[in-house]
């Protein structure tokens, strides 16, 4: 047994504000997340409230889900919003290009989306379409949703059955504009960036956050030029720039593109792999966030990572083009890890997304196309364990003795952590990387002394565990034993290969 890990926490010096945001969602007409996922029309059988899943609602705002964006990914450059909207048997059909080659019917437009956000309780993160679509498009859209007297797509809006003005807080500017969302030099998007966010016009009280298709990774030139396109931001205040965040998009996979690595079979060695490439996100958000600390040393600007997560091979016998795969306690780690690199970097990182919310990539829900079932995944329950860090104050910690092993040509530290607080509530969230072996961490709690403390565990047996319709509790979080009171604050043991959050109720 290895000797324990010291964990320093001040619980006194709180930091930056976690955004609840950094917790945000992404549905894309992508495979079954929406049709069958979110979607299943008011005729199914699976019990729904005008044609959307009363169980991935529940299931969802069980997360406190906080935003979630639409209607792409790759396909929101394709998509044209006027042919989702009205009724839904005359409304036209499109070829889904990316995801599939199959024919969309557009019976999942704006109106059902802005319905399924406010059954969620969740703000609507809209993506536009630069790469196909027009400045007047994107002008009407936003007009159509938000506006509140009697304009011309205020008139149409209600003539569709919607008299109320919806609010629209974010709104993104293209996406992937240096691949699928057109093939774009940075510097020819960067202007259109401007041009597209002047006419993502605030009306009636509604206040956009505009975010314009950021870098594609390890791609800091992108994040560069998109920030030199900026008048200066020494001077200037946030309501004066023309977009307010850009975006960042990386993916974990142990393979390469055209073989990346399986969801459900993996040897120890990829089960490093996905956690040391999972851990590339510290590095990018420092690495982006240096660029854009030279160009706006105030922080105006944020960065949103919008699309995150495992991109594993998709499960036999699915349709390449519909990115399903199962997700394990692995995925579940891979999560945990990049919650704590966003809440180091809070004071920049306002908004993420993990991609995709149901039966797609990293998804928090799975439904059975056949029976319905619907199954929580490992990666939900990280979500739900961590609702405690929405809103709440950044905690530094400072890990002291952490074994690493080399992984990948670098050294991958085996435990991960970040800690919030919130009045006097104060949340640690500890991850064991180990496959093997359990560690034990002295949690060494000063400036403020505790009256309780409670602890929540995610673990399984198998490294590759994971949830199906008969079994779906093979990975849920349990009680977490033998937390002990210590002189300098508490003592507990985690298995190999773990999750744990620990609730203290401070004095
Ligand atoms: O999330 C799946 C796809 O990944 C998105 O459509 C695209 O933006 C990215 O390449």
């Amino acid at each position: 047994m290895s000797d324990p890990i010291r964990a320093v926490i001040n619980l006194d010096l709180p930091g930056a504000r976690i955004s609840r945001h950094i917790y945000g969602h992404f549905a894309e007409h992508l495979g079954r997340c929406i049709y069958g996922g979110f979607f299943v029309g008011e005729d199914s059988d699976v019990p729904n409230v005008r044609g959307i899943r009363s169980d991935v609602v529940d299931a969802l705002r069980a997360l406190n889900i906080p935003n979630l964006r639409w209607p792409g990914g790759c396909f929101a450059d394709d998509y044209h919003w006027r042919d989702g909207i009205g009724p839904r048997d005359q409304r036209p059909r499109m070829v889904n290009s990316h995801w599939g080659d199959v024919v969309e019917d557009n019976s999942f437009g704006t109106h059902e989306f802005m319905d399924l956000c406010e059954m969620l309780g969740a703000d609507p993160y809209i993506s536009g379409n630069v790469g196909s679509g027009t400045v007047a498009e994107t002008s009407d859209w936003i007009e159509y949703l938000t506006r509140s007297d009697d304009s011309p797509m205020a008139a149409l809006r209600r003539e569709n059955g919607r008299d109320e003005p919806w609010k629209v807080p974010f709104f993104g500017i293209g996406n992937e504009a240096w691949g699928c969302g057109g093939h774009l030099r940075v510097e020819q998007f960067a202007s259109l960036a401007r041009q597209y966010s002047t006419y993502v016009r605030n009306h009636a009280g509604n206040e956009v956050y505009r975010i314009a298709a950021g870098a594609n990774s390890d791609d800091l030139h992108w994040t560069e030029v998109l920030m030199t396109s900026f008048d200066d931001l020494t001077k200037v205040d946030a309501k004066a720039v023309p977009f307010q965040g850009i975006s960042l998009h990386y993916y974990t996979l142990t393979g390469d593109w055209h073989d990346k690595g399986n969801a459900l079979t993996f040897d120890t060695e990829e089960w490093y792999l996905a956690l040391s490439r999972a851990l590339h996100m510290e590095q990018l958000l420092t690495r982006h966030g240096q660029v854009m600390d030279r160009h706006d040393p105030h922080r105006l600007v944020g960065l949103v990572v919008d699309e995150w997560g495992t991109w594993w091979n998709v499960e036999e016998g699915t349709e390449p083009g519909f990115l399903y795969q199962q997700n394990t306690l692995r995925d579940a780690l891979v999560a945990s890890v990049h919650f704590d690199a966003f809440h180091r970097h809070a004071d920049r990182v306002v908004m993420a997304n993990i991609a995709q919310t149901v039966n797609v990539l990293q998804a928090m829900l799975l439904t059975d196309p056949e029976s319905g079932a619907l199954v929580k995944t490992p990666s939900y329950h990280v979500f739900e364990m961590n609702t405690g860090h929405h809103d709440a104050e950044g905690l530094d910690i400072h890990l002291l003795g952490v074994p690493s092993r080399s992984v990948d040509g670098g050294e991958l530290p085996l435990v991960s952590a970040s800690a919030s607080v919130k009045g006097d509530t104060a949340l640690v969230s500890l991850t064991n990387l180990d496959h093997a072996e359990e560690r034990t961490i002295e949690l060494d709690l000063r400036g403020r002394a505790y009256l309780e403390a409670t602890g929540r565990l995610l673990s399984a047996s198998e490294l590759s565990a994971h949830n199906t319709p008969d079994a779906p509790e093979a990975v849920a979080p349990v009680t977490l034993d033998g937390i002990r009171r210590t002189d300098i604050g508490l003592s507990v043991t985690l298995p190999a290969g773990s999750y744990a959050t620990i609730s203290l109720t401070l004095a």
